[in-house]
């Protein structure tokens, strides 16, 4: 599936307008060479088809969630941030339910679930929950276990509550959802048996995601385990990242701007995080390629964007009305769009499922 090593010969002059440093880990190193470049193409080329420079992505997490949440209404009716998970399972079954998405994205919570074991009476952490669709799942299915799920964003925690109380009344005194920041929270060591982040780890600091994980690993009981659903970067992303000929040029171009529309510094990268995993001391640290399972979903993009993202956006008030808001959802689009591009590219960029034990006894390298 990977075309990286194709090059076209429409594009093939543009590297000399650009130049990535090769120790780059985050996009917003690039640099653009003089505008006095001698290189003719580059002086004649419109602004859209070079690599956008000294964009300085430093993404604001709270703005941008703010100012997108109904965009993720238009994705997904019971408010789910992420992307969905397919599970095969003949061919009958695949026609009558690839249209169907909201299921699949209920599907992924089922697998987090799955791979947590959740237990009657246990204790369990969101981070990074949104507007709690996956913790409404679990309070129905789950109604003897507790879930705690927090997010940087007041907003999301209120209406998560107050999605939760008209949904499940029952449930408000076993899930709760908290304003804290999953690197830095006020939870006591050892608090839950097991603590997941659904395409929230994305937006944490470091290749690696190492605070992350630190208080991920202190917050898990002996034996807790750690479910992660995120797309990583590959060794080969970091390798090519300085090179822009060819299809190079093109997916450097679509990662910039999937991380600018979507909030994200840079994409974990998928080595650093293993190693990560390691160093805290986590166990039983397995990698599912979840590329195929994610894929039906993601095929639903296109269609929302096109009718939601762009109905919404070209007939709203606001749309005219609010610069900063109008930015925001425009590179909203254009991340979603750039997402696909990226997508085709498995082998620098690919949907993992991550799980990772907490061993008995273990002391994390933080404490
Ligand atoms: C793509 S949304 C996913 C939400 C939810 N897990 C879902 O799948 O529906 C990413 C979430 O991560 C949260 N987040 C990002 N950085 C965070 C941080 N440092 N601490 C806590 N939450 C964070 C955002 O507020 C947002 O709720």
């Amino acid at each position: 599936m990977n075309t990286a090593s194709t090059s076209y010969d429409t594009i093939k002059h543009l590297p000399s307008i650009v130049t990535v440093p090769s120790n780059m880990t985050n996009l917003a190193n690039i640099t653009r060479v003089s505008h006095n470049s001698s290189n003719s193409l580059s002086s004649s080329l419109p602004n859209s088809l070079s690599v956008p420079v000294n964009a300085n992505i430093q993404p604001d997490v709270i703005s941008y969630y703010s100012e997108t949440s109904e965009d993720y209404r238009g994705w997904s009716k019971s408010y789910h941030m992420h992307f969905g998970y397919f599970r095969f399972n003949g061919w009958g079954h695949f026609i009558k339910n690839i249209w169907r998405l909201e299921p699949q994205l209920n599907q992924a919570s089922e697998e987090v679930f799955q791979k947590l074991a959740v237990k009657e009476g246990g204790h369990y952490l969101d981070m990074g929950c949104g507007y709690g669709a996956t913790a409404r799942l679990f309070a129905k299915q789950y109604p003897k276990s507790k879930l705690t799920g927090i997010s940087l964003v007041a907003s999301q925690v209120q209406e998560a509550q107050s999605l939760l109380k008209a949904e499940s009344p029952n449930s408000i005194n076993k899930v709760d959802f908290k304003k804290m920041d999953y690197q830095d929270t006020a939870f006591a060591d050892e608090s839950f048996d097991g603590v997941y982040a659904m395409e929230s780890a994305c937006h944490g600091r470091g290749e690696g995601r190492g605070e992350f994980l630190a208080e991920a690993f202190r917050l898990l009981k002996p034996n807790g385990t750690l479910v992660v659903h995120d797309a990583f970067t590959s060794k080969l992303h970091k390798k090519e990242l300085h090179k822009t000929t060819g299809l190079n040029f093109i997916y450097n171009w679509a990662y910039h701007w999937l991380c600018k529309g979507w909030a994200v510094e840079d994409y974990i990268n998928k080595e650093a995080f293993e190693a990560e995993l390691v160093r805290q001391g986590f166990q039983e640290i397995h990698f599912k390629n979840a590329f195929w399972n994610v894929l039906p979903s993601a095929l639903h993009m296109p269609r929302i964007i096109l009718t939601y993202f762009l109905q919404k956006m070209l007939f709203s008030k606001d749309f005219y009305r609010n610069k900063g808001l109008r930015k925001q959802r425009i590179n909203h689009c254009l991340g979603s769009f750039s997402a696909m591009i990226v997508a085709l590219h498995v082998r620098r960029f690919n949907y993992y499922v991550v799980t990772a034990r907490k061993g008995n006894n273990q002391k994390g390298i933080s404490s």
